[in-house]
Formats: structure tokens, sequence, C-alpha cells
């Protein structure tokens, strides 16, 4: 079936005749690997007589190959379908695979999102990837560390040319208040010594409004550029950027990087809520601290937040 997909991914017409040939079967045989791919992946085909079939719209295939070229900083491990690519790489650290290596996937089953919802994840439109890395340095390699994750896909998703694109705290990643990427930070072991990070991240790459249904405003670097984007390309770009600012984060701390992160946040000096819980805060934003907690004027008075369970709203009246 995945060969036949890697036949259609051009999203150009192929006649069941040359599908036939190329995978040496008979038509009627394409014509049942055809529904298959329908039914269990979600892509719609396109039938016309005497055409033959098309995919609705051309994809970018993960190319295990292209990815682990000379080069690349680190590993990527590629899946066809996985229940969650931060889950994959916590069973490989567990089986004592040592980082750093990152898991990539064609689609998510249970993909997991922050303060426990779901990341919707269909097949060959998205980035679904997860990095595997050992923090050495106790809490202070940790200190803002999913903070400056977001620098580097920021930097990722400018470099393919979304200059709109901004960060939201504590690590979501906009384009005209619409989401286009995702981070799920998950810790093993003892933060206090040496312990393992999986960093997850979750980028909308070729996703169309059609084919999905998300609980909140979203994007996809394709809705936003109008080109088919290649997704190899991407995480090899997403990868150089992480290493280098993971790298620049572990030699100098994330002081050293807190001013570049406030001039990327898209919320800097707005009036916003800060949920937590039950609880609402009503402040305006006046940065992050240096440690990446979230600077807050509320009642005049100066206030810092941090915590995995905190979510921000714009208020009504920004
Ligand atoms: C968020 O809620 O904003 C965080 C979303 C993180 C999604 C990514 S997709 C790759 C990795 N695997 C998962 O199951 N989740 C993260």
């Amino acid at each position: 079936m995945l060969t036949l997909l890697k036949l259609l991914q051009d999203g150009r017409f192929h006649s069941g005749q040359a599908l036939g040939a190329a995978l040496g079967v008979s038509r009627s045989a394409v014509w049942k690997q055809l529904q298959q791919l329908e039914a269990e992946l979600s892509l719609p085909i396109y039938k016309v007589r005497g055409r033959g079939y098309r995919l609705q719209s051309p994809l970018s295939l993960l190319d295990s190959e292209a990815l682990n070229k000379a080069g690349s900083p680190w590993a990527h491990r590629v899946f066809d379908s996985l229940d969650s690519t931060n889950a994959e790489v916590m069973r490989r650290l567990a089986a004592g695979e040592v980082p750093p290596f990152a898991v990539v996937a064609e689609r998510q089953t249970e993909g997991r999102g922050r303060r426990g919802r779901r990341w919707v994840s269909p097949y060959a439109q998205n980035l679904y990837y997860s990095l595997a890395l050992r923090i050495n340095g106790g809490a202070r390699q940790l200190e803002g560390l999913s903070l400056v994750i977001g620098l580097a896909v920021l930097s990722t998703l400018r470099a393919f040319g979304l200059v709109d694109a901004g960060l939201k705290w504590p690590n979501d990643l906009l384009v005209n208040n619409r989401k286009i990427a995702g981070i799920l930070l998950e810790l093993l072991g003892d933060p206090a010594d040496i312990c393992h990070v999986v960093v997850g991240i979750g980028i909308n790459v070729n996703m169309q409004s059609s084919v999905v249904d998300i609980d909140q405003p979203w994007t996809s670097m394709q809705s936003e550029s109008g080109t088919l984007i290649d997704r190899n390309a991407l995480i090899a770009q997403l990868s150089a950027c992480l290493e280098g600012y993971l790298r620049r984060h572990e030699l100098e701390g994330f002081s050293a990087l807190r001013e570049e992160w406030e001039g990327g946040h898209l919320w800097q000096g707005k009036p916003v809520s800060l949920i937590a819980g039950v609880q609402k805060i009503q402040g305006r934003v006046l940065g992050i601290d240096a440690t990446g907690a979230l600077r807050l004027s509320v009642d005049g008075e100066e206030r810092a937040y941090s915590g995995g369970e905190l979510s921000l709203r714009l208020s009504d009246d920004s």
C-alpha cells in the first residue's frame, strides 16, 4: 500500500494500468489497494474515467534516507504509524537507546497535547516529532528549556518564509492568532540528577481545513504560504535549529536567550487572562524572567507565574 502511495504522492493522475504495471499486480488489485488506502489513511482519492486516479492533493512523504544523511545532528527514526512519537521515545529510552535521537511518524493515533488534550495527527499532513535529550546539568539545564524549544521552532518557521509567526507563552506558536505549532515536554527520571527529557513538537504543515475537526483556531504552513511544504526539508531545518539553540542554552543559560524570546512574543504588553485551574488572573504581560516564568502586572504589582498547567488568553478588551 505504501508503494502505491509513493506513486500517487505527486497528486497527478495515474492510470490503473500504469499503477498495476509499476506494482506488478492486476488492475483490480490496484483498485482494492486504493480503497484500502482511502479507508485506512483517510486520504481522498479521485477517479476520473479515461484519466485514472489521483490524490485530492499532493503529499510530501517522510523519507528515512533523506533524513539520515551525513550532517544531521542526530538520528531520525521514521515510522508510518505510532500511538504517539513521545510515547515511542519513552519506550526507546526505557529500552536503553542512547540520546540524542529523534522519532517522527506519518501519523499518530493517540497524539498528546498539553493539559491532557489530544493532538490531531492525520496521515502525511503534519510534523509529529519527538527528540530524546539527556539532561546532565539538573535544574539549571531545564530552566526555560520549553521556551528555548519554542525559539527553535519559530526560527524554523521563519526560515520557511512565515515571517508573521510568533510565540505565545509558554510555548505555542501562532500566526494571526491561529495555532500553527505546539510543544509538549515530558520528563523521565530525577530532575535534580541525571534525567531525560522528551521534546515533543507538532507543526501543522500541509493540513487543510476540510480534513479535520479541531476545537481551536488553527492554521498550517501550507495555508499561510500557499505551497506544499517538503516535510523532510522541514525536519532537517528543525533539527539544525534545535541543535543550535540547545547548545546556546547549555553554554550560556536561559538568561542569554530571554530578550530574543520576548522579541518573538506576540502578546508582549497585552492585557491577558491567565487560567490556572478554576482561577483566572487578569493582568498585562510584562515579559518573562530569567527562568522563563511569565511576568504579569496584576493590580499594579509585578508577579511571576510558571507551571505546565497554566494557559493564557487575550482579554476581551485587547
Ligand atoms: C500542545 O498541546 O500545544 C502540545 C502539542 C504537542 C504535539 C506533539 S506531536 C509530536 C509529539 N507527540 C505527541 O504525542 N505529542 C507531541
